[in-house]
């Protein structure tokens, strides 16, 4: 089964079709991958047979793995998605570590307001709310259906979020002002959707991914627009940038009078924006 499901994936341009091939027959037989390989010898059940069959097709189809397997990993928990839903990244914990860092070392209080802009899956907000016991965090989102997602991951991993279905472009703000104000927003410009993998361009929300067409920062300056009053005097906006939106957004906010600046990740790319608006 190994070998012809590896053979498969291989055809089917999956990159990393060894390791997926373990990892999807595995979860068909729901079993971990050790668990699986422990288990080699074993002639398959025909139902067994079936269900690798299901999700290989489906992976075949190019279908991403943690749509089939309803999991992503994301700040070592474990997060539901599907259809309708962002598949958290490994950059966005970028976003976690920076907030993290202005409640111990910056003059954020630990018990501050925080907001999530974009929820998604909930990953950031929820994540805030475990690892800052005493803040207060809410979270918003344009789409019903994430919310779902969001409000499912909060209850299982016990985490008190107040969520807020609403368009985050929306003028007035009626939203209470927050110390910190974290958000991915969409960032990928639809021109280049084409040279998006398919796992990404075919099955991810195309409004969690795409701004408007040749305006891929239209939310990142948004976000900054709206800084001022979305966040309580001396407020952090926390945000996620294209890896070449970086130069550009701490422009836009330095002309803003924010005091802002850019982190770098691992491979030296500004992913990340943070900005305080002026204190009292
Ligand atoms: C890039 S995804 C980020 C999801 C999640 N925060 C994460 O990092 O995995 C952007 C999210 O913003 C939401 N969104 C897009 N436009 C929005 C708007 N105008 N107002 C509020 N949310 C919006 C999308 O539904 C999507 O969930």
């Amino acid at each position: 089964m190994q070998a012809m499901a590896r053979a498969f994936l291989q055809r089917k341009g999956v990159q990393e079709a060894r390791l997926e091939a373990d990892l999807l027959v595995a979860y068909a037989l729901g079993l971990d991958r050790l668990g699986m390989l422990l288990q080699l010898e074993r002639p398959l059940e025909p139902q067994e047979v079936d269900r690798a069959r299901d999700v290989l097709v489906r992976r075949g189809r190019r279908e991403p793995v943690a749509y089939i397997t309803g999991r992503r990993e994301f700040y070592g928990r474990s997060f539901e998605v599907g259809p309708g839903v962002l598949i958290p990244r490994p950059e966005t914990e970028g976003l976690v570590d920076r907030v993290l860092s202005l409640l111990r070392d910056e003059d954020v209080p630990q018990n501050a307001s925080l907001l999530d802009w974009g929820t998604g899956s909930g990953c950031l907000a929820i994540t805030l709310a475990l690892e800052c016991p005493q803040a207060q965090v809410s979270a918003l989102d344009i789409s019903a259906e994430a919310l779902a997602f969001a409000r499912r991951n909060a209850e299982r991993l016990g985490a008190g979020v107040t969520w807020i279905q609403r368009d985050g472009a929306q003028r007035p703000w009626d939203v209470p002002r927050v110390d910190v104000l974290v958000a991915n927003p969409p960032y990928v410009d639809p021109v280049v959707s084409e040279s998006l993998a398919p796992e990404v361009r075919e099955f991810e929300p195309h409004g969690a991914l795409f701004g408007p067409a040749g305006a891929a920062d239209h939310f990142v300056r948004t976000l900054i627009d709206l800084a001022p009053e979305a966040l309580r005097p001396g407020g952090h906006l926390v945000l996620e940038l294209g890896f070449d939106q970086g130069g550009a957004a701490l422009q836009y906010a330095q002309e803003r009078g924010l005091e802002a600046q850019l982190l770098r990740d691992l491979a030296g790319i500004g992913r990340c924006l943070s900005a305080r608006v002026p204190g009292v």
